[in-house]
């Protein structure tokens, strides 16, 4: 390679990230308001040895094809990666990272202020009071739901559905949890949470929260069938990914009463949300603010530029999502 490897930042990442960048590479960033629109990525990406990309980035073969054969890696600013094509990135021995850890508390804490505020109603009685409607303390102003001694039922048992069940002791909670696999024995007695089968765990919950990886299996796993199998005053939150949960099917839930009520931090076609939970009072939405706090997005930054430094330099990177690839 001749002189410093070329990468492409998608969108302006925190200081402590460009810095690492700026001082091994030759930088191309953008700061579009919006996401990074589609011809500009694959006009921009020829030529280059590296990405930072966002996860509203879709990485899949055309992006590969445009960037050219010296592509190296993609080092992914967030811990999901489903919009990459990992499995493509591997056929062409490209490495592909991502920023897992660092956020896990962060969106654990996300996931339990959604399921606060839709239980005691905190957004409503916020524009409640804007509005100039509190005119007096009532017995039956705005009623919710107790979470204290709740079962809180966690669906995707990684590193964030632990820590969000470890946050339940607090609030002496039971804790449920599904996963594809059970968890030692051990760990379920550090977390106090007692494995169920997704059907079971749907019936027995008074809080579900999402915390799996968007895949084909994880697609819509939350549909009109599972949410008819919830609680009638159970709440779902999602601040996993939106396709998991059928949004149609959702509104619809919310509506009519299968559910009382749902805290939202991801949507199905982000940044649009289905128009009909725009028009509800019991859905609390937040737009894709899982990890974002000061602290953890700067430590990210600096996670995604060295998976991006470290893979450039022909090492293997500490978050290498696909270690197949160094060992062809
Ligand atoms: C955020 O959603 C992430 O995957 O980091
Ligand atoms: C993501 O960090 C997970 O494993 O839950």
């Amino acid at each position: 390679m001749n002189g410093k490897p070329k990468v492409l930042i998608t969108n302006r990442i925190p200081e402590e990230g460009m810095r690492i960048a700026e001082e091994h590479c030759e930088v191309k960033v953008f700061d579009y308001e919006g996401a990074l629109p589609r011809e500009v990525l694959l006009r921009e990406v020829k030529g280059i040895d590296g990405i930072i990309s966002l996860l509203t980035d879709k990485i899949d073969a055309e992006v590969m094809d445009a960037a050219g054969p010296q592509l190296k890696v993609v080092a992914n600013y967030a811990v999901g990666f489903d919009n990459i094509d990992v499995e493509e990135a591997t056929g062409r021995g490209i490495m592909v990272t991502n920023t897992p850890g660092v956020l896990t508390d962060t969106t654990a804490d996300l996931a339990w202020a959604l399921l606060l505020a839709a239980a005691r109603r905190i957004v409503e009685g916020d524009k409640f009071v804007r509005q100039g409607k509190y005119k007096a303390w009532k017995p039956m102003l705005l009623l919710g739901t107790d979470v204290h001694h709740a079962t809180l039922g966690v669906v995707g048992f990684g590193r964030v559905g632990r820590a969000v069940a470890r946050r339940a002791t607090g609030f002496d909670m039971r804790v449920i949890y599904y996963d594809v696999q059970r968890v030692s024995e051990e760990l379920e007695r550090e977390f106090n949470a007692e494995y169920k089968p997704l059907d079971q765990l749907l019936q027995e919950a008074d809080f579900i929260s999402i915390h799996l990886p968007l895949t084909k299996e994880t697609r819509h796993l939350i549909s009109e069938r599972e949410l008819k199998m919830m609680k009638k005053e159970a709440y779902l939150v999602n601040s996993a990914r939106g396709p998991i949960v059928d949004e149609k099917a959702l509104a619809k839930a919310l509506k009519e009463g299968w559910i009382r009520g749902a805290g939202l931090d991801v949507f199905e076609h982000e940044p649009q949300v289905e128009p009909e939970l725009l028009e509800l009072d019991n859905v609390v939405l937040a737009p894709h603010l899982g990890s974002a706090s000061y602290a953890t997005r700067a430590k990210m930054a600096t996670m995604a530029a060295d998976n991006l430094v470290k893979a450039l330099k022909g090492e293997t990177p500490p978050n290498l999502v696909n270690p197949e690839v160094v060992k062809k």
